[in-house]
């Protein structure tokens, strides 16, 4: 247990939160018989919950977030000497740390230019969204609003970002959703045969997939579609990586129809998918959005981001007489100093840690042991993911990729808890389709780590299918 833990009576913590909180994501009839998870503390890789037990944390906080692990004293440090100077002021005036994290990410993004500071990433999202809406207005005469989505993607739980929602299950009972944002198929190589496409197969396959882009833009009218927003590998969609050949032939789409791009890094971004600090960047993909959150200062504070380019910037201050030609958007918390403070040690701890480069041989690690495990349980029908991003899918059957059940893939994930393992699985995302087991530990995980993660579920999945 660690060193810190002591007050081990949490009971009347346990009963104020069954009694006031609403969690997120969670029906709460089974806590009028149990208690809900209460984590208490972190350090490392490892956390205690309310009974003192200790787990190792291969999700990052559940939703693949804190990529430097727990506990970091630095990170808390830089953010109490920020805020005794000065917590906050409204981002219309600047602030030392948001000026200095601005310059240090630009660095890290070529291409790109501006950092637009929020406090979400559906609200990072929606920003993008509004810059779209108000250049189509300003540049083509309020004509090319549309927002191009893919099934499977996610970019926030705000209703304009549920309209720009891929998962069915998660929309569903919230609608109606806002007009102009179009659904463009997935890119899913693993069942491609649903998309009409079970002929081809890699570059081919990329290459046609992204051509059913193309021909949502020809079918709504190029002259109506202002942006196509993507997550570079999806994440609660299934963690779903691009096949080859798909992001060239998407930036030509974009660059041939005049489409801004807009990538979600929310979960990929700083780091998450090893050697670079964005997962487009393995691609060779200039966009014209790029959005952050969850990493960026590993939860440490809230903060997320919207950036772009120099192109975008400037058709935002081309006319300054005109008193509606600028961006005329806030987010109060945008202001808050504690954000861009944790995130410049969080980046520095990436930095002088190699945490990009670890994060790209312990992702190898896991896959390989990922991929064992997918040769001795007939159950895991596909492995994938891209550096401490993976997933591996369940299947009854490896012929027909038939899905287990939610329940199943539920029971495997408490299994796993009870080697002391916290793994993930995708959950309310695509109807009948919550069948994918996540993995994203902090990017400081040891080989170590990985293999007790990986033994834990290669027990599990002994116990759930034999
Ligand atoms: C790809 C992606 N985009 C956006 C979001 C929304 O971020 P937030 O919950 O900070 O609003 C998420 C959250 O999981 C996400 O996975």
């Amino acid at each position: 247990m660690s060193g810190t833990f002591t007050d081990n009576d949490l009971s009347h913590v346990i009963a104020a939160d069954k009694a006031h909180v609403w969690h997120h994501l969670v029906q709460h009839k089974p806590f009028e018989t149990n208690d809900p998870r209460i984590i208490v503390e972190g350090k490392g890789m490892r956390v205690w919950d309310q009974n003192g037990k200790e787990w190792l944390d291969a999700v990052s906080g559940a939703v693949w977030t804190v990529n430097v692990g727990y506990g970091r004293e630095s990170i808390c440090k830089a953010v109490y000497e920020q805020m005794m100077k000065m917590c906050y002021f409204a981002q219309a005036a600047g602030s030392v740390p948001a000026a200095l994290f601005a310059e240090k990410l630009i660095d890290k993004m070529p291409g790109m230019s501006r950092v637009y500071y929020t406090n979400s990433g559906s609200e990072a999202n929606e920003k993008a969204f509004k810059m779209v809406r108000q250049i189509a207005h300003k540049k083509y005469g309020g004509k090319k609003t549309k927002i191009l989505y893919r099934d499977r993607d996610y970019h926030g739980g705000t209703l304009a970002t549920m309209s720009a929602g891929g998962q069915d299950e998660r929309n569903a009972q919230y609608g109606p959703f806002a007009p102009d944002f179009v659904r463009v198929p997935h890119c899913m190589e693993y069942r491609k045969e649903e998309l009409g496409l079970g002929h081809l197969s890699g570059e081919a396959f990329g290459i046609a997939a992204a051509n059913l882009i193309e021909e949502v833009i020809l079918r709504e009218g190029p002259e109506t579609v202002g942006a196509l927003c993507l997550e570079p590998v999806t994440a609660g969609g299934g963690v779903i990586e691009a096949p080859e050949g798909y992001w060239p032939r998407v930036q030509e789409i974009c660059k041939q129809y005049d489409v801004l791009l807009h990538i979600d890094e929310v979960v990929c971004g700083i780091g998450r998918t090893g050697t670079h600090w964005f997962g487009y960047q393995h691609y060779g993909i200039k966009p014209d959005f790029v959005t952050m959150a969850k990493g960026v200062a590993s939860g440490y504070a809230a903060i997320a981001c919207m950036v772009t380019t120099e192109a975008v910037f400037d058709l935002f201050k081309d006319d300054s007489s005109d008193p509606l030609n600028y961006f005329r958007d806030i987010s109060t918390f945008g202001g808050c100093t504690a954000g861009p403070a944790a995130a410049l040690e969080n980046m520095r701890i990436i930095e002088d840690e190699n945490l990009l480069e670890n994060c790209t041989l312990m992702g190898e690690r896991m896959m390989a042991n990922l991929r064992a495990l997918q040769e001795k349980h007939p159950v895991i029908g596909d492995v994938r993911g891209k550096g401490l991003f993976l997933g591996a899918e369940l299947v009854q059957d490896r012929d027909s990729k038939e899905p287990v059940s939610e329940a199943m893939a539920q029971k495997v994930v408490a299994e796993v808890g009870n080697h002391g393992v916290i793994i993930g699985v995708t959950n309310r995302s695509i109807p009948g389709r919550n069948n994918t087991l996540c993995f994203s530990p902090a990017l400081i995980a040891t080989a170590d780590d990985i293999d007790k993660i990986t033994d834990a579920v290669d027990k599990a999945l002994t116990t759930v299918f034999g």
